[in-house]
């Protein structure tokens, strides 16, 4: 089993690596050929800084147009990051003292991570114009995020699991070393359901993470009379003529 989740991890990190990198350079990579900021807009570099500052650690334009969906949201991501960050314990050694520090709010993070998760998806169902437009992959984006916080949070309450011999196997992963993974059926659903989440990470709408950076209605500066905004295959057009 130890061997199996070994190459499973190396094979869904190299994945989610590769796969997110090449997203993120595809993003960099695509034409902005018009200013479409949404107005009102920065007009300054810094400005449009603290504009998305705003975007991705408040969701300001989500709290300006649906307060509902803006708290099921924000406890779920602010949860989330930090049962993450609570994470990195497994990762370090010794565990960085802020990590130390956070623990008991990583903890308790997930409660507030699973009530967010669980509006999202029940909007989903209860609101009729969003169940319309509602894909299967919308659905199992939730679901898997429940099922890893279900199976995290009953390791944490219910069957607690070997976490010294967890932590020893992914840092022996780290430093390819390979240490048994503890003989836990939970651990094994959660992990596997990680893997999974890495692995098709780069091919699902979680890509709003990157992507929220790269949306031009959020990263440009309303400066259009003052600079004029060209496309680089047009200004080669320009210059052969
Ligand atoms: C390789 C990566 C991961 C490992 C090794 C891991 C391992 C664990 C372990 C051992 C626990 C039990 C903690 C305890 O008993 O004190 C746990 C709990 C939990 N995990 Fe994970 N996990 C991983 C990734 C994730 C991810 C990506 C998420 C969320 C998307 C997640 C969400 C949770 C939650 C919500 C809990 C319960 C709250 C807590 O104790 O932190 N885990 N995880």
């Amino acid at each position: 089993m130890s061997t199996l989740f070994a190459l499973l991890f190396y094979f869904a990190l190299l994945v989610f690596s590769l796969g997110l990198g090449y997203r993120i350079y595809d993003y960099a990579n695509t034409p902005q050929p018009l200013k479409i900021p949404t107005t009102p807009a920065p007009i300054t570099i810094g400005g449009v800084v603290l504009r998305m500052a705003r975007e991705v650690f408040l969701f300001e334009s989500l709290f300006k147009s649906n307060l509902w969906i803006w708290g099921l949201g924000a406890m779920f991501h602010f949860g989330l990051a930090l049962v993450l960050l609570r994470h990195l314990r497994y990762f370090t050694e010794p565990v960085w003292s802020w990590i130390a520090l956070l623990q008991p709010f990583g903890t308790y993070a997930a409660f507030p991570m699973m009530i967010g998760l669980a509006g999202l998806w029940a909007r989903r169902f209860l609101v009729e114009r969003i169940r319309y437009i509602s894909t299967p992959s919308d659905h199992l984006m939730l679901a898997l995020l429940i099922a890893i916080g279900l199976s995290g949070l009953s390791m944490k309450w219910i069957a607690h699991t070997d976490i010294i011999s967890t932590k020893a196997f992914f840092l022996g992963l780290m430093r390819f070393d390979l240490q048994p993974l503890p003989n836990s059926g939970l651990l094994y659903i959660h992990l596997g359901l990680v893997a999974t989440l890495m692995l098709i990470f780069p091919f699902s709408k979680l890509l709003h993470a990157p992507g929220v950076f790269f949306s031009p209605s959020r990263n440009q500066i309303d400066n259009p009379r003052e600079a004029r905004h060209i496309a680089p295959w047009a200004k080669k057009l320009e210059s052969e003529n």
